[in-house]
């Protein structure tokens, strides 16, 4: 399964960029920009990695980046993940990142996206690795920014492939986020949001009619209401799942409960994804390897979500056309 699942021309659409710093990056950029961290080895880090629910890994998370300060920090990271993407056969990645984390810590817009931006093209050019850029949202601070920054980044609005919402779920819904998200669409830039990860099947229902969003970036919790997983499959709303994450975050005890194959059952439209893959013990390749050992599916369900993920990608369409050929020719026996 191994070798068939890694040649499987994979997308990764719910990946969150600073979630992709490796500990051996954090402190050579740690010693790059002569910052402390309150580690001594990548043991010490990786030790640290044992979390609660997701407000412990997000403050480790955000303590994390913190290393980065230069445009060129922003890139070497980005590349460190796409080479590590490219050599496990992903072909596509969409790149979700947390400007407003950034620019609390005095790093400006344009640092930010000249570095994803040259690591972006170079992925492209080098390894053949295409990306889209999410520009997420975070949902534990206050709409007020959020509006703000949407229109801090008009010179680059025509770089943005869509914008997203994440952080802290619980106590902070979809709702107050609505003007910001009506602006967005305003300005025709599509929209994402993470829902029902730790939060309510109401935040999935609330981001399709507040927000007006065209995929769902978690949405597992959607099983506790029928009407809801009725909706999302007769609309084909696209989630995009994260297994190993939702082990790691605790929204599931282990994998083997994990609710991947009730969903399927369902008929939804799903696609896998890594989230952080620092953090939470690998990337698309190790997320699919999961999928297999937990529930044994067979090799077309696996074509099936890697399919699904190449459909509702942000891509040009004649990418999606030959990537979409690439993967129906991968035979199904050895
Ligand atoms: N930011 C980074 N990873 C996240 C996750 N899994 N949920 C919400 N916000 C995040
Ligand atoms: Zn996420």
């Amino acid at each position: 399964m191994y070798d068939f699942l890694r040649r499987l021309p994979k997308a990764e659409l719910h990946l969150h960029i600073e979630g992709s710093l490796e500990p051996e990056l954090m402190f050579q950029l740690a010693e790059r920009n002569a910052i402390t961290l309150p580690y001594t080895s990548v043991e010490e880090v990786k030790a640290a990695y044992e979390f609660d629910d997701l407000q412990s890994f997000l403050d480790l998370y955000y303590q994390g980046m913190a290393v980065l300060r230069t445009a060129e920090d922003f890139h070497d990271l980005a590349m460190d993940y796409f080479r590590r993407a490219h050599a496990e056969g992903v072909v596509h990645v969409e790149i979700s990142f947390d400007p407003q984390a950034h620019l609390a810590r005095g790093i400006e817009l344009n640092v930010q996206m000249e570095g994803l931006g040259r690591a972006r093209r170079r992925a492209e050019r080098e390894l053949g690795v295409s990306s889209a850029l999410i520009m997420s949202f975070l949902r534990d601070r206050p709409a007020e920014e959020a509006l703000h920054v949407l229109e801090q980044a008009a010179p680059y609005w025509e770089t943005l492939d869509a914008v997203g919402l994440d952080s802290a779920e619980y106590g902070h819904p979809p709702s107050k986020f609505r003007e910001v998200f009506a602006r967005a669409k305003a300005l025709g830039i599509p929209r994402v949001a993470h829902a029902g990860e730790e939060g309510p099947a109401a935040y999935i229902s609330e981001a399709l009619d507040l927000l007006e969003v065209c995929r769902i970036d978690h949405g597992v919790r959607c099983l506790e209401d029928p009407v809801l997983v009725e909706r999302l499959r007769q609309e084909r709303i696209p989630l995009t799942v994260c297994p190993l994450s939702n082990v790691r975050l605790k929204v599931v005890e282990h994998i083997d409960d994990h609710p991947l194959p009730k969903l399927l059952e369902a008929g939804l439209l799903l696609t896998i994804n890594s989230d952080d893959p620092a953090y939470f013990g690998g990337g698309v390749l190790d997320n699919y390897l999961a999928c297999a050992r937990a529930f044994d599916w067979s090799r077309q369900t696996f074509i099936q979500m890697a399919r699904n993920a190449l459909n509702v990608a942000f891509m040009e369409e004649d990418r999606r056309r030959a990537l979409l050929k690439d993967l129906e020719s991968i035979p199904l026996e050895d």
